[in-house]
């Protein structure tokens, strides 16, 4: 009998296209827990809802009794756990659900693991832990942990109570720390998907500051396999960068986006600089690749290519999950004017 993952966080954009990657390349029996927030959209996964291997928990990580009632039920072997609260501005905005979910859910869902019913748990971090880079250099998984708002803090967080488990109690833990993610069922408030959507429509794209700041791209799908690599073969205890080398100015890949649906530089609007806002962002892959045989696939010029086509060819599914909290959420981060 195949075994069972418990992913967390499985109807957002990355757990989802986890989900489908587990269900479509593997034997493995997927219990998707989520708590549907505003970032969680059962429409994305409407093309393996009814997969025999595959079962929705309407659930929120922290409520112990959800967790412990799957583990009853479906006796996973594993938890992936993507579930978060994960924009950076929102985090600006409040960090409070922040420190429930990242941190406080985090520590819910070791509690099993530290119980011995569950073999591996795999926490899906972020490079953003290790705060801002200069020009030169990039991440390893030595680098020091220097969060710098409110969402890394929450993570880092995370990753510290993942470690101290692993070093207190012998759990079987590895962490993930991937850099930037583009790719179908992103939702419209991160920096490509929001780009695409407001494009389409002529509207004006907000790029922060001087829009200089560079963050390392990796497709989805990538990301994906990668977590894949780890949850099957990573090592206990050990911590796995993710990134795929594509070091891009946020203006550049507004440049991408403008030129690929016909539009005009015109509407670049360089508007006031995230407060805190992280330069640099670069990750050092050479220990996933060395140990797991991991290496990324996706080019960025095909992986933004194939990412415009899906959200110009999807626009019901934008459509579908704007909700009048997203606009409520627009209009507090670029106000009134700008509209959504
Ligand atoms: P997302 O915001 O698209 O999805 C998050 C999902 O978690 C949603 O489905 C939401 O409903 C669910 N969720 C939130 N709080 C929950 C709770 N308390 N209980 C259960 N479910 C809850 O996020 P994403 O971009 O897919 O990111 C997934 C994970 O990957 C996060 O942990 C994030 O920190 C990490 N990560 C993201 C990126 C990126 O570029 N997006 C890069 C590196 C790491
Ligand atoms: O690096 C990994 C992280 O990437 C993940 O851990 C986060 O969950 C994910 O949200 C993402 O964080 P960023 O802050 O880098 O992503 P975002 O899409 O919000 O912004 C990307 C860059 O674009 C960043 O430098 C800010 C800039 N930006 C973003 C938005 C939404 C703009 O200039 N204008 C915008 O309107």
């Amino acid at each position: 009998m195949s075994k069972t993952v418990l992913v967390t966080g499985g109807a957002g954009f990355i757990g989802g296209n986890f989900v489908r990657l587990l269900l479509n390349e593997t034997d493995y029996a997927v219990v998707n827990v989520d708590a549907l927030t505003y970032a969680g959209n059962l429409i994305s996964l409407q093309d393996i809802e009814d997969h025999p291997r595959y079962t929705f928990v309407h659930g929120n990580i922290c409520d112990e009794a959800v967790i412990q009632n799957v583990l009853n039920e479906y006796a996973p072997s594993s938890i992936v756990n993507f579930a978060a609260e994960t924009h950076v501005d929102r985090s600006i905005q409040g960090a409070d659900e922040f420190l429930q979910t990242n941190v406080l859910g985090v520590q819910a869902l070791l509690k099993p693991v530290i119980a011995g019913n569950i073999e591996r748990f795999v926490q899906v971090s972020t490079d953003e832990v290790y705060g801002s880079l200069g020009p030169e250099g990039r991440f390893t998984e030595t680098t020091p942990l220097d969060p710098g708002n409110p969402y890394s803090a929450s993570k880092a967080a995370a990753d510290f109570l993942v470690r101290a488990a692993v070093n207190t109690y012998g759990i079987d833990a590895c962490i993930t720390r991937c850099s930037n993610n583009y790719g179908p069922f992103q939702f419209p408030e991160k920096l490509i998907p929001l780009m695409i959507h407001r494009a389409s429509h002529g509207k004006t794209l907000p790029v922060y500051g001087d829009g200089q700041q560079v963050r390392d791209w990796i497709h989805v799908e990538d990301h994906c396999r990668a977590v894949l690599a780890v949850l099957e073969r990573g090592k206990k205890g050990e911590v796995y960068n993710i990134g795929a080398e594509n070091e891009i100015q946020n203006i550049e890949v507004v440049r991408t986006i403008l030129t690929a649906l016909d539009k005009p530089d015109s509407l670049i609007e360089f508007v006031k600089d995230r407060p805190g806002h992280d330069r640099r962002y670069a990750m050092d892959n050479t220990k996933i690749s060395r140990e797991l045989g991991w290496h990324p696939t996706v080019s960025f010029a095909q992986g933004m290519q194939a990412t415009i086509d899906w959200y110009s060819n999807n626009a019901e599914w934008i459509q579908s999950i704007i909700s009048k909290e997203y606009i409520r959420y627009f209009e507090r981060q670029y106000g009134t004017a700008s509209g959504t």
